[in-house]
């Protein structure tokens, strides 16, 4: 009789699995060869969930499976859209502990709000599944640490939705910069300023809508009063369920600014401070405007971000600014270019750079899925794997939990993996589970 994965992960106790290393396979989990299409469940179907989903269809190297969404409108929507689309039919559900229970399904896409990531993802571990879980990796840094040592324990192939690590922009960057190409970085400035960061317009309490599962869409979180500026794209605003502009746009570009050096290591400490103007007509918890520096070994990381208009240097509302002994890059998801003082010798220079790297203009996304599907079938890390993921969750997290404490400035301790000497800022690395659900063990 053929041992399903349930059964397996029942009985295993497999070993780690190290940053960049081979995962070990097991031959009674269903081999997938390379013509053969990775089988896919969606969990979180609304916005980024369906887009994941959709780059993955158009490789042409998945079956959609089943689909599950705590709101029946959405999950009925998106049925339909991969029927329209794609010709085939997902089966439907609402509770994503059902579509684990098929043993057919190879792997899930993670779309929910942050808050879920880590119980949908230790769950998924532990039926054998493999993940593509949206940035960033989690709420907590508590929930960082428990996925990643289930990805490890049950050796699954994990990709962490922070497509820019497979984006060929940043890559020819990577290269340019770690060829020596601006010398040796003592500065890297990161700016993210979007309107969105604003939380939107205040709207009084109304009832549940019709076909929203609002208890399920809380989960773990404490229990609230429904609004609908709480869901469905606005929850990024709230402490519980997400941490504003500093996770959200925080773990896609400090990311590259920890990749510059090749960082795999925590942060030693931030300075942060932080301010909330205009609560009076938005509805939000997270900061409209913070200001984060993180001193490296050898290096300087400065975050800023200021919520409302969509300008910054450089007129980027968000970018990127290395800053090397011999030059410095300017860089975000559309183009990079070298700054020496000289527009035209700034320009010939960049043009130089580029030309040793082979661009075949596919997006990022593109890219970051083929790179998941290949580590599914092939066993084989991803670009960003759930190591990387945690790492710059950390970064961005801490941000948060100093200016929350109020204390502004935080020293980290790696050994004990907690603030030194901070109860507050120790009580905001954990996550507290509501409504029945427990934090998952590992
Ligand atoms: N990589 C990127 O560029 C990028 C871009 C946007 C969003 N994201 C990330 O994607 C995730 C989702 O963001 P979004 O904008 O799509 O949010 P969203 O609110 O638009 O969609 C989330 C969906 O998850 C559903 N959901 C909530 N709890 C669920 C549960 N327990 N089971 C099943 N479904 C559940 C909701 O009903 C909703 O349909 C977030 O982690 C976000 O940070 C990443």
């Amino acid at each position: 009789m053929r041992q399903s994965r349930r059964d397996f992960l029942k009985k295993s106790s497999a070993s780690a699995a190290g940053l960049g290393l081979i995962i070990p396979d097991f031959s009674f989990f269903r081999k997938i060869s390379p013509n053969e299409k990775v089988n896919i469940g969606l969990i979180g179907a609304r916005n980024k969930g369906y887009n994941i989903l959709s780059h993955m269809m158009e490789t042409g190297q998945v079956n959609c499976l089943g689909i599950c969404d705590v709101d029946r409108n959405i999950l009925e929507k998106r049925i339909e859209d991969v029927k329209k689309s794609f010709g085939q039919i997902p089966k439907g559900y609402g509770d994503f502990r059902r579509l684990l229970e098929d043993d057919a399904i190879d792997a899930v896409i993670i779309g929910t709000p942050d808050h879920w990531h880590c119980l949908i993802m230790v769950l998924a571990c532990q039926a054998g599944k493999d993940i593509y879980v949206e940035k960033p990796l989690a709420n907590s840094i508590e929930e960082c640490n428990l996925m990643l040592a289930a990805a490890r324990k049950y050796n699954r192939v994990v990709q962490v939705g922070q497509q820019q690590r497979s984006g060929e922009v940043w890559n020819s960057a990577m290269a340019h910069i770690h060829s020596g190409g601006i010398g040796v970085i003592k500065r890297v400035n990161v700016w993210a300023n979007f309107p969105y960061g604003m939380g939107a317009s205040k709207v009084p309490n109304e009832t549940i809508p019709k076909g929203l599962d609002y208890d399920f869409w809380l989960g773990p979180a404490s229990k609230r009063t429904y609004n609908p500026n709480r869901v469905h794209g606005n929850w990024r605003h709230f402490w519980d369920y997400g941490g504003g502009l500093m996770t959200d746009w925080g773990v896609h570009l400090l990311d590259m600014a920890l990749w510059a050096k090749n960082i795999q290591q925590e942060p030693m400490s931030v300075i942060a401070s932080g301010a909330n103007y205009n609560l009076a007509s938005y509805c939000r918890e997270t900061y409209e405007i913070m200001d984060v520096s993180y001193p490296m070994e050898d290096y300087f990381i400065h975050w800023t971000h200021t919520a409302g208009l969509a300008i910054g240097p450089y007129e980027k509302p968000y970018g990127v600014e290395f800053i090397g002994d011999k030059g410095a890059i300017i860089a975000d998801r559309g183009d990079w270019k070298i700054l020496n003082g000289n527009k035209d010798e700034s320009e010939e220079a960049s043009k130089l750079a580029k030309a040793n790297f082979n661009f075949t203009g596919k997006s990022a996304m593109e890219i970051h899925v083929l790179n998941f599907l290949r580590g599914v079938k092939e066993r084989i890390a991803t670009n960003c794997p759930v190591e990387i993921g945690r790492n710059v969750a950390l970064y961005a997290h801490m941000g948060n939990i100093a200016v929350r404490t109020g204390e502004n400035v935080l020293e980290w301790n790696t050994k004990l993996g907690n603030f030194k000497g901070n109860s507050k800022g120790n009580s905001l690395i954990q996550s507290e589970y509501h409504g029945g659900w427990e934090l998952p063990s590992v």
